[in-house]
């Protein structure tokens, strides 16, 4: 074939270098741009740059045009403003803004181009308000379901935590603002978490909780990470040689700054030596005039360079990563496009990701959708039907410029057309039991009513000081069991009894204890904290305007006392030492391998429609596995399906998890429509890390790729061989 230049592939190949060239000769401006600025930065100037110099912000040099680092929480919406040192209130300021559902919600998604678009608004809003560093997403393995703040985190699952997370970074990064991945690593409880130590071994350190930051920094290229309170192997996390210098900077060659946790540097030397590149947090015990020059990452360390016991090149790398950070979101150049706060769009944005992360568990008899125009009467029961939960939870609060609940999303779309009655049913109050008057009272409107909806759940709510608003998903408090509180169980029981067909919502951060009325319940959904939008979205999904499509992305256990943390691992932990003895088997990890029946499994979600599953093939070469199926909407509703890829291993040479999740795809079709759906498995979707040698190994022999609508509903299967 005669060689054209016009050829694509010379084409491209020049585009490719160009661009590269062009991105390496800019970083290498930048870092020549970094050397003149210290250069001329006097050690102080350097040392104020390294901690904080109020509640959010650490120090800039402004003779030399950096300006002050400013962030903010949190993982779902810009935190109120609270002053430089936690001393203004914040009725007067415009910081209402866009609260989104929150972390396992849009993992529910299992949509990374939602991850996206929920980052681009988060980092918009973030921009808009003035911010250069958003704190989130926080991605910590959901190991237990007591976890306080497994509602702001994304999985039990590793793979699904990267492909959300990485989505997500890009999101916030593309409005020019630095997202910061939290916590570095395994702040998998709030009991204890400032000073628990974790300890795992190295195969559950690389195979399940690694992957998810890893893909964080390499895919998603994120500019901040923040280190955790707990000790790791017995150092503290967000100064841990092992963690920080070894893995984050030395094999992942992370570029960006690690920055503590509020409070979690307890080291100079420590955190000088392990890479801790700014220290944040105020000693609250300091205010109203905190004296930031006392920090561990302060004065002191200005007096151990002079007396030539730390060299300044440790201090320079430091400074370094943080300038780097600057200039990559144009805070040196000014060069930042403007953000948008609290818009239309926005607020669009978190109904359709409200929408896609609710969970359809439960359809018997196919109660749903409703048909509205058959119902004179809806009676909804239950405070959470009323409950404001975007002020709950701690640090990842948000002032939401509205927030529609249960009720009033259920009312919104009914309008004048039928009756909407209300009762509370249960009293949010600590320790409250069942209160007979108040099911009295719901029973009775149940009863006359054509169609019931119980909105119940887990709380957390509007005001840090009162015990119910953060009862159970907050951060600080982990749950202490499973068991619906307030006595909703016995309240369900007497709903059912009058209303077979009862609709029942569960809102909160994750699992509850169903075991005595499942059974009897036909329909059950599962609505975590969804948002702003998220009575509009519960609404537009029972009375079917919207067909369901997520998927749970952690097991919902028959009971607490099935999960791996409590029935192999530490937790809280024994003298303050938390072993993760269920290793590897993490989540539906655990439940498939030993086999442990869940009450809904990992990748749970029902539609309106069905999907059927049909042609799968495999190639295989020594490389990788291409996959192809055809999905198939029998149906008569258009819908949206996970398909879902986990591995297998036959005869493994070290005990391996039953399946894995190594692959999925959201597929929308139309009533009647089909699709092929194709994936590619390169070798490392079959490895394991072996912690004999150190290494990530594909053992030859058999293996079996599973396909399903769930990690247990598998509809195919293929099995690949390799050579050893
Ligand atoms: C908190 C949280 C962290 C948050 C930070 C600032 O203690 O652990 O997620 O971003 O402090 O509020």
């Amino acid at each position: 074939m005669k060689f054209t230049y016009l050829q694509p592939k010379f084409i491209f190949f020049i585009f490719f270098t160009t661009f590269n060239f062009s991105v390496y000769s800019q970083q290498k401006v930048v870092e020549q741009r970094i050397n003149q600025l210290l250069s001329k930065m006097t050690l102080e100037e350097k040392v104020g740059m390294i901690h904080a110099n109020s509640s959010f912000t650490s120090a800039g040099v402004a003779r030399l045009g950096i300006p002050e680092l400013v962030m903010s929480d949190g993982p779902h919406g810009v935190r109120p403003e609270h002053g430089r040192d936690w001393n203004m209130s914040n009725d007067h300021v415009n910081d209402a803004g866009t609260y989104l559902p929150t972390g396992n919600a849009l993992a529910a998604t299992w949509n990374p181009k939602l991850g996206y678009e929920f980052g681009s608004v988060l980092g918009s809003e973030a921009n808009a308000r003035g911010k250069d560093v958003i704190l989130g997403p926080g991605i910590n393995i959901i190991r237990t379901p007591l976890n306080g703040r497994n509602f702001e985190y994304l999985s039990e699952d590793p793979f699904l935590i990267s492909k959300m997370a990485v989505g997500y970074i890009k999101g916030v990064q593309d409005q020019g603002v630095s997202a910061s991945l939290k916590h570095f690593i395994a702040n998998n409880q709030e009991t204890d978490r400032t000073a628990v130590n974790v300890e795992m071994s190295e195969r559950a350190l690389r195979e399940i909780y690694l992957p998810g930051f890893k893909a964080a920094v390499i895919e998603g290229g994120v500019n901040t990470v923040m280190g955790a309170y707990n000790k790791f192997r017995g150092q503290w996390a967000t100064h841990n040689y092992y963690l920080v210098n070894k893995i984050l900077k030395g094999e992942w060659g992370f570029e960006g700054f690690l920055m503590s946790d509020w409070g979690a540097v307890h080291h100079t030397n420590e955190a000088l030596y392990n890479g801790t590149d700014l220290e944040m947090g105020t000693d609250l015990a300091m205010l109203p005039k905190p004296n930031y020059g006392k920090f561990f990452m302060g004065d002191t360390v200005v007096t151990l360079v002079n007396a030539g016991k730390v060299p300044i090149p440790l201090i320079d790398d430091k400074v370094r990563r943080i300038l780097r950070v600057m200039f990559k979101t144009g805070m040196m150049d000014k060069s930042r496009k403007p953000g948008k706060f609290a818009t239309k769009e926005h607020q669009q944005t978190a109904l359709k990701i409200a929408e896609e992360a609710i969970v359809l568990l439960k359809n018997k008899d196919q109660v749903l959708p409703l048909n509205a125009s058959k119902i004179k009467n809806i009676a909804v029961i239950g405070t959470n039907a009323t409950k404001l939960n975007a002020m709950g939870g701690g640090s990842s609060q948000v002032k939401p410029t509205y927030e529609i609940t249960p009720l009033m999303g259920i009312e919104n779309y009914m309008g004048s057309k039928a009756k909407v009655t209300f009762a509370k049913g249960y009293e949010v109050a600590k320790d409250a039991t069942a209160n007979q008057k108040l099911v009295d009272e719901a029973v009775k409107i149940a009863s006359t009513a054509d169609q019931v909806v119980f909105v119940g759940g887990w709380v957390h709510g509007y005001d840090f000081s009162k015990w119910d608003d953060n009862a159970f998903d907050a951060e600080g408090i982990d749950k202490k069991d499973l068991k619906l509180p307030f006595g909703q169980a016995e309240l369900i029981k007497a709903l059912l009894k009058v209303k077979p067909n009862l609709i029942i919502m569960m809102m909160g951060g994750g699992p509850v204890e169903m075991n005595s009325w499942i059974d009897d319940a036909k329909v059950v959904i599962e609505g975590w904290y969804p948002g702003m939008e998220g009575g509009n979205a519960l609404a537009n999904v029972i009375f079917g305007k919207v067909n369901p499509s997520g998927k749970l992305p952690m097991t919902f256990p028959k009971k607490l006392e099935d999960s791996p943390a409590h029935k192999l691992g530490d937790y809280p932990g024994v003298n303050g030492t938390a072993v993760y003895h269920e290793d590897i088997f993490v989540g539906y990890r655990y439940f498939d391998t030993y086999k442990v029946e869940p009450q809904f499994a990992f990748g749970h979600g029902l539609s309106y429609t069905k999907f059927k599953y049909d042609k799968m093939e495999v190639v295989a070469t020594d490389k990788k596995a291409t996959i192809s199926l055809s999905i198939t909407n029998t149906g008569k509703i258009d819908g949206a399906e996970v398909v879902q890829f986990y591995v297998h291993q036959d005869q493994p040479k070290l005990p391996r998890p039953e399946k894995e999740l190594k692959a999925f795809q959201k597929v929308f079709l139309k009533a009647g429509e089909t699709q092929n759906v194709e994936i590619e498995l390169d070798k490392t979707a079959f490895h394991y890390y072996d912690d004999q040698s150190f290494n990530w190994v594909v053992d030859g022999g058999k293996y079996q790729i599973l396909v399903g609508s769930s990690s247990r509903d598998i509809r195919q299967q293929v099995l690949v061989e390799f050579k050893p």
